[in-house]
Parts: C-alpha cells; sequence; structure tokens
C-alpha cells in the first residue's frame, strides 16, 4: 500500500506525507508524563530522531523536551527544515519505519548496516549514549498519560495512534480519497481501530454528522455522500480534522494545516480549530511556521530551530517579548502588524535572518545558530548551550540569555 501511494507523487516531501497519510489509514488499523501524570497529556523528554542520508546523520530533532498540559494548546513554531514535522512523525511512532524505509531504498549499505546497530541496541535495551556512537531513528522519552511511548510494542502502539493521538499530516489537502465518500473517510478511524466489532453502523453514522458539523461542513446529512472533488480546500482540510477528531483523542497534531490556503479559507480552518478547542477538552499541537496562527491559536510555544527548541514558553511572552537571539531575528523576519509597531517604537531594524539554516547532517559547532546570530561570544563557537528554566515555565537555549539586551 506505501508503495502504491509513492508511485502518485514526486516531491520528497509529497512521498512522505503520502507515506504518513497511507500509514494512518491502513496500518495503523490498529495510553503516559512524568511524576506530574495528571497535569501533561505530553511530555517529551530528551527526545532525538534522527535519518540516514547519503551525507551521514541528519539530525532533525537533537534533544529536546517540552509538555503538553491537559486541554493546552502549544505551538511549535519554526523556520523551515527545523525539525517540526519529524517531532510530529516521532510523537506517532511512525518516525523510524518512515526514515528506514528511505535507508532500504538507497544504495548506502553504510545506512542499512546503522539501522542494523539500532535494531541491536533496542533489543539490548540500550541507548546510543551507551555504544558511544550516534544512531538513527527516536530515542528519548514520549510520556503519554504517564507511559512512555517508545517502550510500546506495535500492537499498543496502533490502539494509541489514530485514536487517543491523532494526527494531521502536512500539505494533505489532496490527500482524501478522491473516490470515496468523505462520510465513509471520515469514520475510518473508528472502523480500523475496532478490532472486537463492537460498533454499531448507526451510532458511527450519529458520529460522523456530528463531527462533520464541529468543523462546520454545513449539510453534513447530505454531504457526507459527495466525494472530495466536491468540496472546496478549506473543506477539504476541515475534513480531514473531522477524521482527527472522530475517535474524540486526547491530543491532536496538526502540522502546517492552513498552509497553500487563501485568506479566507484561512480564517475558516482557524475557526473549526478555535471551535474544536472551546468544546472538546482536548490538546493541541499545533505546527506552522506562521506567527500568526501561532499566536492565534497557542496558550505556549516552542521556537525550533536546528533540530533544537530555542525557547519555550507562553505564547505571550515568546511572541512578543523574546527572549532568544534566534527568536527575536525570525519574528523580524516576518513580522506581524503588532510586531511592526513594536519595532518601529522601539526603533530596532528590520532586518531577515542573515544566512542559511545550518545543514542537520552536519551541523555547526556548540550552538547551532551562532553562525548566525549577531550576539555570538567564543562559547557559543565551542558549547552546546544548556536548554534550562530561566523563569517558572520559561526555557532557553542560548549562553547569553542573561546578557542580551532587552528586547
Ligand atoms: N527522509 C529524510 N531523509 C533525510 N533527511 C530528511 C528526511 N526528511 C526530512 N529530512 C531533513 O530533516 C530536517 C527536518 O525536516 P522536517 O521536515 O522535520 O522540518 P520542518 O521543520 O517540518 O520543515 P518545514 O517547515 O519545511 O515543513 C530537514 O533538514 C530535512 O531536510
Ligand atoms: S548561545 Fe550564543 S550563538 Fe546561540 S543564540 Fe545564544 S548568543 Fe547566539
Ligand atoms: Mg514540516
Amino acid at each position: 500500500m506505501l508503495v502504491l501511494t509513492i508511485m502518485e507523487t514526486e516531491t520528497e516531501e509529497g512521498i512522505r506525507n503520502a507515506c504518513v497519510v497511507e500509514y494512518l489509514r491502513g496500518w495503523c488499523r490498529t495510553s503516559v508524563m512524568p511524576e506530574d501524570t495528571e497535569e501533561y497529556v505530553l511530555k517529551v523528554e530528551s527526545l532525538k530522531a534522527f535519518y540516514t542520508s547519503k551525507k551521514g546523520l541528519v539530525k532533525a530533532v537533537n534533544d529536546i523536551s517540552f509538555g503538553i498540559r491537559k486541554g493546552e494548546s502549544v505551538g511549535l513554531f519554526g523556520e523551515s527544515g527545523a525539525g517540526k514535522t519529524s517531532v510530529a512523525l516521532a510523537i506517532m511512532g511512525i518516525f523510524d519505519e518512515l526514515s528506514r524505509y528511505y535507508a532500504s531504498t538507497s544504495s548506502e549499505p553504510d545506512n542499512k548496516k546503522l539501522w542494523e546497530k539500532r535494531d541491536e541496541a533496542r533489543k539490548k535495551g540500550l541507548a546510543s549514549e551507551d555504544l558511544g556512537m550516534e544512531l538513527p531513528g527516536v530515542e528519548g522519552r514520549i510520556l503519554f498519560k504517564g507511559k512512555d511511548l517508545l517502550t510500546l510494542d506495535d500492537k499498543e502502539y496502533r490502539k494509541i495512534r489514530g485514536m487517543e493521538i491523532t494526527y494531521v499530516p502536512q500539505g494533505t489537502i489532496r490527500s482524501l480519497n478522491p473516490y470515496t465518500q468523505i462520510g465513509l473517510q471520515t469514520a475510518e478511524a473508528l472502523w480500523s481501530h475496532d478490532e472486537d466489532n463492537l460498533l454499531i453502523e448507526r451510532e458511527v453514522l450519529r458520529k460522523v454528522l456530528e463531527t462533520l458539523d464541529l468543523v462546520e461542513i454545513g449539510d453534513s446529512d447530505l454531504r457526507q455522500f459527495m466525494k472530495p472533488a466536491e468540496f472546496s480546500m478549506g473543506e477539504d482540510q476541515r475534513i480531514l480534522l473531522a477524521m482527527a477528531l472522530i475517535s474524540d483523542p486526547s491530543l491532536m497534531i496538526t502540522d502546517e494545516p492552513t498552509t497553500a490556503v487563501d485568506v479566507g479559507v484561512q480564517r475558516r480552518i482557524l475557526d473549526a480549530i478555535e471551535i474544536v478547542r472551546r468544546e472538546l477538552d482536548l490538546s493541541l499541537l499545533l505546527i506552522s511556521n506562521d506567527q500568526g496562527l501561532i499566536a492565534e491559536t497557542s496558550d505556549r510555544v516552542a521556537v525550533m530551530s536546528a533540530g533544537r527548541i530555542m525557547e519555550f514558553g507562553t505564547a505571550e511572552r515568546v511572541l512578543t517579548s523574546p527572549g532568544h537571539p534566534f527568536t527575536r531575528a525570525f519574528i523580524m523576519s516576518n513580522p506581524s502588524m503588532e510586531m511592526m509597531r513594536k519595532i518601529r517604537e522601539k526603533g530596532l531594524r528590520l532586518r531577515g535572518i542573515p544566512g542559511k539554516p545550518p545543514d542537520l547532517a552536519n551541523p555547526p559547532s556548540g550552538c547551532p545558530f551562532h553562525p548566525r546570530c549577531e550576539f555570538a561570544e567564543g562559547i557559543c563557537k565551542t558549547d552546546i548551550p544548556e536548554y534550562r528554566e530561566v523563569e517558572k515555565d520559561y526555557w532557553i537555549f542560548c549562553h547569553q540569555f542573561e546578557e542580551l539586551p532587552d528586547w
């Protein structure tokens, strides 16, 4: 099934997204935070996710930690290639399988060997650190309702994936099956997890209509029989949201939900997300490089660059008084109207981030932002900063935080 879908797409991202959609649809036919379990739905600790590539290991997610509380919406915000989607794939438990697939199709025998080493290490319960070498795949802890997802076997993971944790992948606007009625597609997550045949058709139909109504697909009783071609792009995206919501998940991850749609459509999608937040006791991880979307939908924001979380705090703190040089530069490169006003008031110079994002197969030494940072000092080039809580609930990955000028 995976291979058939790949033939329909051309770009690497297209392939990956098609894989993700197929994976979630079919294969997932198939519930963990540390001590303060009650408060957090998800807690990610020291998470790493490395791909194999011709150039070596791509450190897409490099030792990140953050949490999402019950009913909270956390925005994962950052530049393209920062590793945001890779975080989602790791949480969904499909990062290894997808990156392993690329390794199996590449002609790099070393990469295949690295994956074999990873398998051996897992069997022995060892991490890459124990072996003194870096390995591909996911490592760390992903605690969902107190249980570490990385310790679950496939069967246990499948019970959570697509049911308790759902995912609307990036660039999926044309990913609905064009030949299947949207009502049937919306119901898929329920049927595919009904291993014991407990579901009643009438109840599923009721749930489908209720969920389509929730995301404002009007006349759902009639339109459930229509196929995707009869819906607009924005409605497609909302149907994908419905597919991710029908199982009443505890956590929904949406990856760039408004990319490539016009402003009006964006508005409807944002409204749907807002309604979902209000009506359901749901935690959200919203992935985007769109400052407006993040500001509007997130309670807290984690800013990502080069596989690291640079700054993590309340949306107010991070987006209006960012403490990290990367966040400041990133916001300045595409400021909101409100930020423009602030920049003018403060007499700051509006400019983008100089240079290019780092190559994650060969990241810079020390702080990965140092080649582009106007505040870089000697230590920034040699030592990796500690990700530390500098105020209650406010985390920073920067040597010089205390010395930086106010913003
Ligand atoms: N299959 C793969 N093999 C090797 N490297 C990959 C693969 N998929 C992604 N990468 C690399 O991993 C890094 C992180 O990619 P990822 O897609 O997670 O970033 P992102 O923050 O989601 O970017 P965007 O905002 O463009 O979606 C990038 O450097 C990317 O080139
Ligand atoms: S650690 Fe140094 S290089 Fe990195 S963001 Fe802070 S000041 Fe800049
Ligand atoms: Mg992405």
